[in-house]
């Protein structure tokens, strides 16, 4: 048995109206339906457009949000039916690391007491003496001086606080760690440095990783195993070789078709898929193959009607389409899109809005491989944006289902007192210092700490 196994996991978000009373009049379907696998002291890379339901599923697993249908079963023990105060210990064996470091980080504690946080609340050291010498092993881990205890996230650059995000996670000593887009608020020579850092802890203390983004070069690196959602459900899986090496799926194609290639000879001959149409709502999924609206191959009747099932290919392969094996023979030609060569002038290749200005991809890294972005939000359609944005608003304002999880929290959370005190006199606000630029990074472009940062779970 894999050590954590999703099977037929949907997570469906109501959408409410009404004054007086709250009528559900549909649902957003953020993940309809995901098993997957994810093998001891491996890597799962999940790739997507941005607002396929990455991070719902992320959150799922850790139950912050309600799974609707389907089971997560962590080493034997489905924790979907997990009464709420043995989840909250199973969470200590789950782990999250978030995109926003400075976000997640609250502001107004130095250090030693956001590491003791979680520590305090699963019970890790008898005294704050003993919590405080584990915190120093583990910021020594991941390349923080100890005298990092007493200072607070501002005093930080970007990558020292994504750091500081991982020593959150490492101190509960869990046995799975989700990492939400570890990297992508990060300066790309920063990214490298934060992907191997990863890597040699995984190493080191045997870890297992979900990693969670929409770049494909950064799971590239980091994956055993390679996972590509669309609209909610998984189209593609397979070993990260070999989806690199072949990719199967029509989607998957089309995202890798437009990842530049360092041998210029090749990129010389590489061909783009342009895919027609825009990213459907998840509040209205397309009938049958979620794809099919804009699938380069799709074929009349069966691809809109009938839903491909995830099915093993061979060599690895699990491809969630009625025409894989034609697709790769040649059998089936292209019914819409277009297939135009990559270096073809006016295609943008590199299409991603966020490429950092500063800092040189580092050589051994995978963004030295040139990250290739989704190019999502462009694509955006406006009813998702707006679905998304009331996601965001909902998850601030704690609507039931986030209160349900706070509540939880809230309970783990220890007593003011136990607190170390230097965290109450000292308020800090971000912006009013610079970032110590120990990395070279611009600090400039880093997210502002929001109100209420991401707690340890
Ligand atoms: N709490 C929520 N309430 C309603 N819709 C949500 C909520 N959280 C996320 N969504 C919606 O679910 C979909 C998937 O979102 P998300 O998991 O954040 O995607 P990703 O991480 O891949 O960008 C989006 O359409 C988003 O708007
Ligand atoms: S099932 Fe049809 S629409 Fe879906 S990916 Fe395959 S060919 Fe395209
Ligand atoms: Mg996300």
């Amino acid at each position: 048995m894999s050590l954590l196994e999703l099977d037929g996991v949907k997570v469906h978000f109501p959408i409410k109206k009404g004054l007086l009373f709250d009528r559900t009049v549909g649902h957003v379907y953020a993940v309809d339906g995901v098993s997957l696998k994810v093998e001891a002291g491996e890597t799962y890379g999940l790739v997507g457009e941005s607002g396929c339901g990455k991070t719902t599923l992320g959150r799922s697993v850790l139950r912050l949000v309600d799974i609707t249908d389907g089971s997560v079963v962590l080493d034997g023990t489905d924790l979907a039916k997990l009464p709420g105060e043995e989840m909250r210990r199973f969470r200590r064996r789950l782990q999250m690391v978030f995109q926003d470091p400075l976000g997640s980080l609250n502001p107004r504690q130095n250090i030693e007491s956001i590491l003791s946080e979680g520590m305090i609340a699963h019970g890790i050291g008898k005294d704050q003496e003993e919590r405080r010498e584990k915190i120093k092993a583990i910021l020594d881990k991941v390349g923080l001086p100890s005298n990092a205890l007493a200072r607070y996230p501002h005093e930080f650059s970007g990558g020292q606080r994504q750091r500081i995000g991982i020593a959150r996670a490492l101190v509960l000593e869990p046995d799975v760690i989700i990492c939400d887009e570890p990297v992508s608020a990060l300066d790309v020579s920063v990214q490298a440095q934060v992907i191997n850092l990863l890597e040699e802890l995984q190493e080191e203390l045997g870890l297992t990783y979900v990693v969670i983004a929409h770049d494909l070069a950064v799971v590239r690196h980091i994956s055993d195993t390679i996972g590509v959602m669309y609209l909610g459900a998984l189209v593609e899986e397979a070993p990260s070789d070999a989806l690199y090496a072949e990719p199967k799926h029509p989607y998957t194609k089309a995202l890798m078709s437009a990842v530049p290639v360092p041998d210029p000879e090749v990129e010389d001959k590489r061909e783009r898929i342009l895919l027609t149409g825009d990213l459907p709502s998840p509040a209205n999924p397309p009938t049958g193959c979620r794809f099919h609206t804009r699938c380069p191959w799709a074929q009349a009747e069966r691809c809109s009607t009938e839903r491909p099932q995830l099915r093993d290919i061979g060599g690895g392969h699990r491809v969630a389409c009625h025409y894989a094996e034609d697709i790769a023979s040649g059998k089936l030609q292209l019914t819409k899109g277009e297939v135009v060569s990559a270096t073809r002038e006016g295609v943008d290749d590199n299409p991603s809005e966020d490429t950092p200005e500063t800092g040189a991809p580092a050589e051994d890294t995978p963004a030295a491989e040139t990250p290739a972005k989704i190019p999502a939000q462009k694509e955006k359609p406006a009813e998702a944006e707006k679905s998304a944005e009331a996601g965001e608003d909902a998850e601030a304002e704690k609507p039931a289902e986030a209160e349900k999880a706070a509540e939880a929290e809230k309970a783990a959370e220890p007593a003011e007192a136990e607190k170390p005190s230097a965290t109450e006199d000292k308020p800090a606000k971000a912006e009013d210092k610079p970032a110590k630029a120990d990395e070279p990074e611009a600090a400039s472009d880093e997210a502002e700490p929001s109100e209420e940062p991401e707690k340890a779970v």
